[in-house]
């Protein structure tokens, strides 16, 4: 038996979810954990809200409200979306906890004592008519490495690169198409080189991950860059610094923090059962003298903060990358075993999007059909190894033909046989030693989901 902690992506608490978001991390997930609780394993699956950072404060300003009104909003559409899906976490928080903010700031300072957090001076987009900076996603421009036309300040989602504002070839502003100014402004890096050995060691020592997701991380690693890690905001995680944590225009960038929610969810997962260290059995094989894995689950446009990012934040809170280090009051941190990322689904043969109406949402789904209908069809028919198609007809056809009438069928035709023939439907025997180990009922989790 081993330690499973299942980490499920921190949807952005800025709209309800779509089948889209759900067939990448949240259906994949819960199937994986029910497996794996049914094999034995002692299962822990973490997730909550995604709620700092520019796709928060963008969405609140289109909606007129605060960032935290919006959040609290969207936690709570979200948590009625995948509560309604029966997914089975043990644990759906949000990263705008008390707990949550002392665990990132914890990481923070871990790492800078560490000296992997280095300040630099940058280039800052602002706006020239009005003067306030202009965050990542505000800006749009030409992807310096693929020619792609509409990367954004941060990733390129045509090439799946990180990128900086400054690096965009013809930059414009996303809300009035004006061209930024780039001012000097001091931030914090996380030194990426100096966990590059250490990545590739641990990367070439993965077995198993669906091979395009190996792939694509083994190619992150030929061009790390020191990345930075705080932005010109108001809204997010404090920086933990003398001089610094006392500041309201700086915070630690929403990504830093998020990731962390699977340690911090798992630490409150802790302290609510009543044995505050209990994570410490997910997060360090050696303390708990056991195996613990951990798997996490995305979409791909995720890879880089799951097999670069975090594993780079784990290992230098650990002191494990080039520049050495002691670990902090954590303690040694695991590295995750896999990163489980699926492909896109498309719909009809388009890509998702909210803003052109390209959608369909789970509520709106949850209001014709069952969860297991959209299940199924998500277990079977989900992108999986390849982007895959959703379409009406192809629902009803896996729903009516495969799921009613070919599983329905097997159930009730076997039910009724042995109604016949015994005269009733015959109680559970025991179990056999084997089955006894694949079968053992677990120990109840209250599996709770944060208003
Ligand atoms: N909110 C991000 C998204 O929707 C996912 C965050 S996953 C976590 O793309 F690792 F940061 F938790
Ligand atoms: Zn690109």
């Amino acid at each position: 038996m081993s330690h499973v902690l299942a980490a499920v992506a921190w949807p952005y608490a800025n709209g309800p979810r779509h089948i889209g978001h759900v067939s990448g991390f949240g259906v994949p997930s819960d199937v994986f954990s029910r497996y794996m609780r049914m094999a034995g394993h002692d299962v822990l699956m973490v997730s909550g809200t995604d709620e700092h950072g520019t796709p928060i404060q963008v969405q609140a300003d289109k909606e007129g409200v605060t960032p935290r009104e919006l959040a609290d909003r969207y936690n709570r559409v979200i948590v009625e979306d995948l509560h309604g899906l029966g997914l089975s976490y043990d644990l759906f928080t949000r990263t705008t906890t008390g707990n949550h903010y002392t665990v990132v700031q914890e990481l923070f300072e871990g790492l800078h004592r560490n000296g992997y957090i280095v300040p630099k001076v940058t280039m800052g987009a602002i706006s020239p008519s009005t003067g306030r900076t202009l965050p990542d996603r505000y800006i749009e421009g030409t992807c310096p490495i693929c020619g792609y036309d509409s990367a954004r300040g941060d990733q390129c989602d045509n090439c799946g690169n990180q990128l900086d504002p400054i690096d965009l070839v013809n930059p414009r502003s996303k809300i009035n198409g004006e061209t930024p100014r780039f001012v000097e402004t001091e931030h914090f890096f996380l030194d990426l080189p100096a966990f590059a050995q250490a990545l590739g060691k641990w990367l070439d020592s993965r077995e198993g991950w669906r091979p395009n997701v190996l792939r694509f991380s083994k190619n992150l690693l030929d061009d790390l860059q020191p990345r930075a890690i705080t932005r010109d905001l108001e809204w997010g995680v404090p920086i933990p610094l003398e001089g610094w944590r006392d500041r309201t225009d700086k915070r630690i960038y929403v990504w830093f923090d998020a990731v962390i929610g699977y340690l911090s969810a798992s630490i409150e997962w802790a302290r609510r059962s009543g044995d505050p260290e209990a994570w410490r059995r997910w997060w360090d094989a050696d303390g708990a003298g056991e195996e613990a894995r951990g798997y996490y689950f995305m979409g791909k446009d995720n890879i880089v903060f799951h097999s670069v990012i975090w594993p780079a934040l784990l290992l230098g809170y650990s002191g494990e990358g080039d520049r050495g280090g002691e670990p902090g009051d954590l303690g040694h941190l695991n590295l995750p075993t896999e990163v489980v990322s699926s492909e896109f689904l498309t719909m009809e043969g388009r890509k998702f999007s909210s803003s052109r109406q390209v959608v369909i949402y789970v509520r709106d789904f949850l209001e014709r059909y069952d969860a297991d209908a959209l299940r199924y069809f998500i277990a079977v028919a989900g992108p999986e190894s390849q982007d895959t198609d959703f379409t009406w007809a192809e629902f009803l056809r896996r729903n009516n033909d495969e799921l009613v009438a070919g599983w329905g069928n097997l159930v009730n035709r076997s039910i009724s046989m042995a109604a016949k023939n015994f005269g009733e439907i015959p109680a559970a025997g025991e179990l056999t030693p084997r089955t006894a180990r694949c079968w053992r009922p677990r120990r109840r989790r209250s599996r709770r989901w944060a208003a």
